[in-house]
């Protein structure tokens, strides 16, 4: 069966997300409709959430209190809500919001099709949030929106089997499953066959990629892989662990030439009390070493990370350390949240919650000495020359691509050079935020 008419969707939370969100649209397209410019107006509104951290999860509540008047208008209109907080409120939701039609959860998005196409039939919402032995949307290809996409998703794992104490995402995505390897070439060399210049390997834990399928970590061995696909010119991937992450990584971050050298690699707290208390599975000081073997195999590696302050328990000292651990080891960029206490999780409850006015100072100390090191950087790279691949236009016009060390820098003019294309770019000004250059 077909349908006509136009869908909307709107996500929030991770590049994973993202991504699953270019699967729906992929799905939708397939069944008929278009791609629509609002909610007001589509005959299909998918709502793809995240659960993260409670400001995250607050707005699927507002997105679908704004939707509510248009279905009045169109009762045809079919309303999903898709994503981690689908999974993770199920009942909850579709008893709150009565003009919801369909809660899908993380390993349902195959039968986002089929479910629409009954929903319209039969008038009667349904909530499909099972968790599958086997993902089937974890074989999708879905290339990113727009004419000419560079730059594509490539999933190779989902799924977390840590339970870091803070963290709903096994709950949510349920625990690591990994693709096959030949699945994923296959896919690589896909999406470069249609002009893919760079791909992302996403996972919640991709340098775990493999452990589950039983022959051990196999992460670094799939980077060597990829490596050899016609066409393709920058590998990225992220999320990884410390805890997985080895030499043999650093080693092909330093050597392989069409992976990129950045890694994202979460530290959450410098104190050892709190990483324990966290169950992250390292010291800070095992986090330190890795670091070292890291800028000693890749010396041009960007190395990025997320922070949490105020987890429970986490004293003046404790914070200290973190602050430490910011100035030691001088962080590209970083990603720094309020500890938010998220349902289910073993933190949720934990003794010695911080208050919010604590956490409010943590992290403004945090941001500004974490400022002043990436305008550092930023401004170190006035003058030189660095690679740049030519993504798109974007704000006021102005052409963007990013550094292989994933910084991104802004031009006025790209002359007769397209997207796609890798051009050699003197950095002109450093910002806070960005870089600004010239094509040479
Ligand atoms: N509170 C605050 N930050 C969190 N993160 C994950 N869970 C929480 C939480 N409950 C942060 C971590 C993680 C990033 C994706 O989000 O830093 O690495
Ligand atoms: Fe948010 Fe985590 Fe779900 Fe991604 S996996 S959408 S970050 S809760």
């Amino acid at each position: 069966m077909s349908l006509s008419g136009k869908y909307f969707v709107e996500t929030y939370g991770c590049q994973m997300n993202e991504h699953d969100s270019e699967k729906m649209c992929e799905l939708m397209e397939q069944l008929g409709l278009e791609s629509g410019d609002s909610a007001d107006s589509a005959d299909v509104v998918i709502i793809n959430t995240c659960a993260i951290r409670e400001k995250a999860e607050h707005k699927v509540h507002s997105s679908l209190g704004k939707i509510r008047a248009a279905k009045l208008r169109n009762p045809d209109m079919v309303i999903v809500v898709a994503g981690c907080v689908a999974q993770q409120q199920q009942h909850e939701l579709s008893k709150k919001f009565r003009h919801l039609d369909l809660v899908l959860g993380t390993h349902n998005i195959s039968e986002l099709p089929d479910l629409v196409e009954k929903i319209r039939k039969d008038r009667q919402s349904i909530i499909r949030v099972g968790f599958a032995e086997d993902i089937r949307s974890l074989h999708m290809t879905a290339p990113r929106r727009g004419p000419r996409p560079i730059c594509s998703y490539v999933t190779i794992m989902q799924g977390c089997s840590n339970f870091c104490a803070y963290c709903v995402v096994p709950y949510t995505r349920g625990r690591e499953q990994s693709r096959s390897l030949v699945e994923i070439l296959e896919e690589v060399s896909q999406l470069c066959s249609r002009g893919v210049k760079e791909i992302t390997l996403l996972g919640q834990n991709v340098n775990a990629y493999g452990k589950d399928l039983g022959n051990g970590n196999r992460f670094t061995e799939l980077l060597e892989k990829i490596s050899n696909t016609r066409g393709l010119v920058r590998i990225r991937f992220t999320t990884s662990h410390p805890r997985d992450f080895d030499a043999s990584l650093a080693t092909a971050l330093g050597s392989l030439d069409k992976v990129c050298e950045h890694i994202h690699l979460p530290l959450q707290s410098g104190s050892d009390r709190i990483l324990s208390s966290m169950k992250r599975g390292y010291s800070f000081s095992e986090y330190l070493n890795k670091i070292e073997i890291l800028r000693s195999k890749a010396p041009k590696c960007s190395i990025t990370t997320d922070i949490i302050v105020g987890f429970p328990g986490e004293s003046d000292d404790d914070f200290k350390s973190t602050l430490t651990a910011l100035e030691q080891i001088r962080f590209d960029q970083i990603f720094s949240f309020k500890f938010s206490p998220r349902p289910g999780t073993k933190a949720e409850h934990m003794a010695d919650q911080i208050p919010e006015k604590i956490k409010k100072e943590r992290l403004a100390e945090v941001h500004s000495i974490q400022d002043k090191i990436t305008q550092g950087y930023h401004k170190q790279l006035e003058g030189s020359v660095v690679e740049v691949l030519l993504e798109g236009r974007g704000r006021q016009n102005q052409f963007y691509g990013r550094t292989r060390t994933n910084k991104i820098v802004n031009f006025d003019d790209t002359g007769s050079y397209r997207e796609g294309t890798v051009v050699r770019v003197k950095i002109l000004r450093g910002l806070n935020h960005s870089l600004f250059g010239k094509i040479v």
